[in-house]
């Protein structure tokens, strides 16, 4: 067994992204964040990515509102950040409160500003094989740490748990594309016989949110074992009173897989190195359609 290391290939993307950087000047590469609510989670998946954009050179604004914002309200301020040339990308960090239709406020965001890769255009290019386009970022995070770590993809059996806008899906969509040519099965809580599908997995992607649900019971000796899960369960002796565990059974799956990403520091690192890299797309981007 090797672990991947997520923070080790982040930081040489981060590195690489901020060489750029400093090879733009006066353009100052500027992504703007959109929080509804206190989701302890989504604060800090927020100030991580806000950070990491300034450690860059980035420019990052933060616009805050209460779990009760009317569908109308957001619209307005993505119309202005859209308007906003200095604004490169946009982020609106889910989950968002159920009175929003998800969809909805994804698409109000103008594709040439969808660093989150969210947008119905961002998808259908993504399905239409669109070279250039805005990629989902953890999706994206987990096939470059396939590829910066040599695992082979072609003609694989990739078996993703999970199908949502955010990983499920969009993995799947990149991994069958020319160019990675895995076999793909994306299997979800309806899917029957689970085990014996994820057993049948070359590449194991658990993107499902629940606590060590992939057990090694489940897992083909020699596997290669990407854990997307972030989960917080509680643990009286931490200061912070929770623990992060992954969707992954670490200790008993880790022994009989080739590979495997830990949590924290597997995917994690890479969705924000990822954002990082699609902003500075979008600057580039708008740079030159400027010139
Ligand atoms: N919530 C969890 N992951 C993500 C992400 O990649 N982007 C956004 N906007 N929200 C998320």
């Amino acid at each position: 067994m090797a672990l991947i290391d997520g923070n080790l290939v982040a930081r040489q993307i981060l590195d690489e992204i901020k060489a750029c950087v400093t090879t733009l000047s006066p353009l100052v590469p500027h992504v703007a964040f959109v929080r509804v609510g206190d989701d302890p989670a989504s604060v800090s998946y927020v100030n991580k990515k806000q950070k990491t954009s300034e450690e860059l050179g980035m420019k990052s604004s933060l616009h805050l509102f209460r779990e009760d914002v009317s569908q109308e309200e957001l619209f307005a301020q993505l119309d202005a950040l859209n308007a906003d040339a200095t604004v490169h990308g946009i982020l609106v960090q889910a989950p968002l409160p159920a009175h929003l239709d998800a969809t909805l406020v994804f698409n109000r965001i103008s594709p040439k500003k969808d660093v989150d890769g969210f947008t119905t255009t961002s998808i259908g290019r993504l399905v239409q094989e669109v070279p250039g386009a805005f990629a989902a970022c953890t999706p994206a995070g987990i096939i470059e740490l396939l590829k910066r770590s040599g695992a082979p993809t072609r003609g694989k059996h990739a078996v993703i748990v999970g199908r949502s806008l955010i990983v499920g899906k969009p993995v799947a969509l990149m991994l069958v594309a020319k160019g990675l040519d895995a076999t793909v099965t994306v299997c979800h809580s309806r899917t029957a016989n689970l085990g014996a599908i994820t057993r049948e997995a070359d590449i194991l992607i658990a993107a499902i949110g629940r606590p060590r649900f992939i057990t090694a019971d489940m897992v083909r000796e020699g596997a290669i074992v990407i854990d997307v899960g972030i989960n917080r369960v509680p643990e009286a002796s931490k200061k912070t009173g929770y623990r992060l565990v992954g969707d992954v059974d670490f200790d008993s799956v880790a022994p009989k897989a080739a590979l495997i990403t830990p949590v924290p520091g597997g995917v994690g690192p890479m969705t924000v190195a990822m954002l990082m890299q699609n902003t500075l797309h979008a600057a580039l981007l708008s740079r030159n359609e400027a010139a």
